[in-house]
């Protein structure tokens, strides 16, 4: 029998050394090395015969290369198409991560049951072909060409890889995977890195675009070696607040495509409905004006977006005065405070200061400032602010309204909502656009804000 061959892997990174250490010398977290066993057995049978040996290789100029037809494939999903940059790329690679329970078997199984005119093989590890049965019948999709497989081995999914031919492969998920090639467990470093290697080799060799899920660890990275993210495409996160229905699906690796881009879902008895207007879940819809509330803009990815921040300011039942924040920089905060103290002479040192923006979502352009802001002083006045009224200006540390990008889109954002007046910088003034109906106010200070707000 052959000697077994052991390597020692860090959980973490992926780091290999041949004995045990104590501290990873790549990544520095302590008692992460585990051993795995990583026996190899020879003559690989591969995916589709290689040609290595036979084939003359000549490299070309890039200019001679063709660019074929590299026809985007239309995922049926208007949000995962554009978080794609426009569709999956024929041979590309895709990983999806996204923390248990957030929805990533649903939204696969959901594209694999959408793309109607695409025969789709989807292999799951994790549930029985009866659970996916169930699911499938709970999102009301009429059944199409998609195929079900539960299995985890490798080599006999490559079996039904061939028989059935599929246009696309979706794997649920990747840490359930085995090859026959390896010997340590599935899940371990060296199965996820070694199966995945495997599913990339068929994906680039029968220009099949290949979805992987995989799951994320404690601190929201993706399980399995670094190397895994090198190895794919496009690296996609699905996430979300479980006690809201929002989803957001996000790029953080796109080699075809913009990383800017966002997908905005919503989980629905009947599986995911794509939102294609934010603001509309983002805006409540209120049937009296109150205190504390100004509707601030905000760009998640290309797209403009309103959003309410609510804010709320009362004498401090204690010592020290709060400041607190959700969905926003708390630093960002103090310094909004410390602007309104010095340039406009609000005295709010001895107030607790709340603000959330509501819908459970983070935002971190800094165009919500003013609208931050204003509904601080609409609270601390206890006056409403018009709920026509939206703002997409940043606030500097004077005092100034500073401009902020793509003010046109913004504008025509918040008229399309059916907003009477936005308020912007003076800076933004020149970008506003002909047509606009809607009321745009520029400012340069923020105390002539308070005019147009407050009057
Ligand atoms: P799932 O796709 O299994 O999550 P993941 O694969 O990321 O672990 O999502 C399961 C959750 O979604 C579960 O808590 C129930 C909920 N859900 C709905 O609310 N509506 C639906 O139509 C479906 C299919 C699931
Ligand atoms: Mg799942």
């Amino acid at each position: 029998m052959a000697k077994i061959k052991t390597t020692f892997f860090c959980q973490n990174c992926g780091a290999e050394s041949p004995k045990w250490i104590g501290k990873c010398p790549s990544c520095g977290q302590w008692n992460t090395f585990v051993e795995e066993v990583i026996q190899k057995t020879e003559a690989k049978e591969p995916w589709i015969k290689s040609d290595a040996h036979t084939k003359k290789i000549t490299p070309k100029r890039i200019a001679d290369i063709e660019l074929g037809q590299q026809q985007r494939l239309d995922t049926q999903n208007k949000e995962l198409n554009r978080v794609l940059g426009g569709g999956l790329v024929p041979g590309s690679i895709v990983l999806l991560g996204g923390e248990p329970g957030i929805g990533k078997s649903t939204l696969l199984l959901q594209v694999a049951l959408q793309m109607k005119n695409q025969k789709v093989l989807y292999v799951s590890g994790e549930e029985s072909e009866q659970q996916i049965r169930m699911r499938a019948d709970r999102l009301n999709l009429t059944m199409s060409e998609t195929y079900i497989l539960t299995e985890t081995n490798t080599q006999r999914i490559a079996q039904a890889i061939r028989d059935i031919q599929p246009d696309v492969l979706i794997v649920d998920s990747i840490q359930t995977m085995q090859t026959e090639h390896i010997e340590s467990t599935a899940g371990s470093i060296s199965q996820i890195r070694e199966s995945a290697g495997e599913f990339h080799k068929f994906a680039k060799q029968s220009n099949t675009p290949v979805l992987l899920i995989g799951h994320i660890t404690k601190d929201g990275s993706l399980a399995g070696p670094k190397i895994l993210e090198h190895m794919v495409d496009s690296v996609l996160h699905f996430e979300g607040d479980r006690n809201y229905g929002y989803r957001i699906l996000r790029s953080v690796k796109n080699r075809f495509g913009s990383t800017s881009e966002l997908g905005i879902y919503e989980m629905q008895n009947t599986g995911l409905r794509e939102v294609s207007n934010p603001s509309e879940i983002l805006l409540s819809h209120r049937d009296q004006m109150l205190s504390g509330i100004a509707i601030g803009s905000t760009m998640e990815g290309m797209r403009p977006m309103l959003i309410e921040i609510q804010a709320l300011v009362s004498s401090a039942a204690y010592g020290t005065p709060q400041r607190s924040t959700t969905g926003f920089d708390g630093r960002r905060l103090n310094m909004l405070l410390a602007v309104l103290e010095k340039r406009a002479g609000f005295r709010l040192g001895a107030k607790d200061v709340f603000v959330n923006v509501a819908g459970g979502i983070k935002v971190d352009d800094p165009a919500i400032d003013l609208a931050v802001v204003c509904a601080i002083l609409s609270s601390n006045e206890d006056i409403e602010i018009d709920d026509k009224t939206c703002f997409a200006a940043e606030v500097g540390l004077s005092g100034e309204i500073r401009s902020v990008n793509r003010i046109e889109q913004r504008i025509s954002e918040a008229e399309k909502l059916g907003f009477e007046r936005i308020i912007i910088s003076k800076f933004n003034q020149k970008a506003i656009p002909k047509s606009a109906k809607i009321e745009v106010i520029a400012v340069n200070k923020v105390e002539e804000v308070f005019k147009y707000v407050f009057a």
